[in-house]
């Protein structure tokens, strides 16, 4: 029998492919060919790469591997997102892949500064030789943009110098469902905001009003201020006020988002203003880790954007970039324009301090607790003990109709029904018929009831029966 290779290192990571794909330009070029002289003396033209371009391939190489990596965990996140309705254990593991994209990004920004160890003089040794490549090509991080939620029509340019193959890729993302409109979709449903008897949006738009006239009544009341000082802070209270207010105004909202202004719909703001606000219900405190790590792929992208942007300008100053662009102008049009999620952090606004805040009716409370389900363990578990006693006692009332009821209790989960009979053989009868019932009940059922039997003529002597 043919024995098996035990796996080798270099194979499984597939190394001999990896490490053969660094291959600088500049070494190949005629235009880096440079004159040099024979130990006899004769001139000869030799190959000449310039020492850093290395660099440039493995941070490029290695930003691609990381984009691959944050692909992978998007990808899991859109399938979670794309099911209705999303099971709660599913929204953790969302929540864990969304997490490690988190993470990745402090590696994406650290990478800038070893490539920025690279001068541009050093840079200008080979760059002549990327034209006209760039990172505007990379299509992974266009589909990373795209499948987080970014649209054509927010680009600051739309024309991208890509492959046929590579332009299909993109466009059939673009025609999928994203994680900002999954996202969004699934706030949509969050029960809980509104109710029969509950409105989130009311209750919080009075406890609004209430803050504002404190506020303005703490400003009036300060007799440590000159009275130019109060109107000034009323004044300055006033416009928060229409802040809000504007807010409010579903028609006002939707005019803000058909001029592009806002993104997330109405009741999706609500939903996610909701979770903001009341995060510490065990309910909503995975919702609100959601929400944050949208927030901090936002921002970290943000930051990558802007601290690419700095380089480019560093190394090529205002030049035009390899890829056409404007170079530095247009990588900071981008980095205001390209953002995703920052709707949720806009949200900010209109968070009112916890003082301020009305607390949540009982009804919607114990919906968000995870006390609630053992609660209504417990009641479920009681009214069926309940039940099984009354079945006892009209048992015991029908067969025994010397027997007295003297007192029930329900206590640690247990029916206790106190009886009292007139002497111990009536007793020992109704213990007799009772106790495979009680039995029976227990095994069938899993329902505590427990009969104490007492002759009335030896109170001393107490049965009980299970
Ligand atoms: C010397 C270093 C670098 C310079 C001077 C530079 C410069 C530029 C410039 C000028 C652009 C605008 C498009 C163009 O006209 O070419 C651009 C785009 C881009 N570059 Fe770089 N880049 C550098 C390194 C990197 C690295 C290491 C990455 C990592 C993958 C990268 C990824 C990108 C991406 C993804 C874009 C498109 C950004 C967008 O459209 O929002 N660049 N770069």
């Amino acid at each position: 029998m043919e024995q098996q290779r035990p796996l080798y290192y270099a194979d499984y990571l597939h190394l001999s492919t990896i490490l053969a794909a660094q291959i600088p330009r500049s070494g190949q070029m005629w235009e880096y060919q440079r004159p040099q002289r024979t130990a006899e003396g004769q001139l000869i033209d030799i190959a000449y790469a310039a020492h850093d371009e290395m660099l440039f391939i493995i941070t490029h190489q290695a930003y691609e591997l990381w984009f691959k990596q944050i692909l992978h965990e998007l990808e899991a996140v859109l399938h979670i997102f794309s099911q209705n309705p999303i099971p709660e254990h599913d929204v953790a593991k969302a929540l864990h892949h969304l997490e490690r994209i988190v993470a990745i990004g402090p590696i994406l920004f650290q990478q800038i500064d070893v490539l920025e160890t690279m001068t541009p003089m050093d840079f200008l040794d080979f760059r002549n030789v990327l034209y006209p490549a760039s990172g505007f090509q990379s299509v992974q991080f266009r589909l990373i943009e795209i499948k987080l939620g970014l649209t054509r029509e927010q680009r600051v340019l739309t024309h991208m110098p890509l492959s046929p193959e590579d332009k299909l890729r993109i466009e059939h993302a673009e025609h999928q469902p994203s994680l900002f409109s999954l996202v969004e979709l699934w706030l949509e449903r969050m029960p809980f905001i509104q109710k029969p008897s509950y409105s989130f949006w009311q209750e919080y738009q009075q406890a609004v009003e209430r803050m504002f006239a404190h506020e303005r009544a703490m400003i009036q009341d300060n007799a440590a201020m000159s009275a130019h000082d109060i109107q000034t802070l009323l004044a300055q209270t006033d416009m928060n006020e229409q802040s809000f207010r504007a807010f409010f105004d579903e028609e006002h909202y939707e005019s803000l988002r058909k001029r592009g202004l806002r993104r997330l719909s109405f009741r999706a703001s609500q939903a996610a203003l909701f979770i903001l606000l009341y995060r510490e219900y065990p309910m909503l405190h995975l919702p609100f880790r959601l929400l944050q790590a949208l927030i901090a792929i936002d921002e970290n992208f943000s930051v990558w954007r802007y601290r690419h942007a700095q380089m480019a300008m560093r190394m090529i100053g205002t030049k035009v970039g390899t890829g056409g662009s404007s170079g530095f102008e247009y990588l900071m049009k981008a980095t205001a324009q390209h953002r995703i999620f920052s709707d949720f952090s806009a949200l900010s606004a209109f968070l009112i301090p916890r003082s301020s805040l009305p607390p949540l009716p009982q009804e919607i409370a114990s919906m968000l607790t995870f006390v609630y389900i053992e609660r209504q363990e417990q009641e479920l578990r009681a009214a069926k003990d309940r039940a099984a006693s009354e079945y006892v006692k009209t048992q015991l009332h029908h067969h025994f109709p010397d027997g007295f009821l003297m007192d029930e209790q329900y206590a640690h989960g247990v029916y206790e029904l106190y009886y009292t009979f007139p002497d111990e053989e009536s007793v020992r009868h109704a213990l007799a018929f009772i106790t495979p019932l009680l039995d029976a009940m227990s095994a069938e059922y899993n329902a505590h009831v427990r009969v104490h039997a007492i002759p009335v003529h030896a109170a001393s002597s107490i049965h009980s029966i299970p």
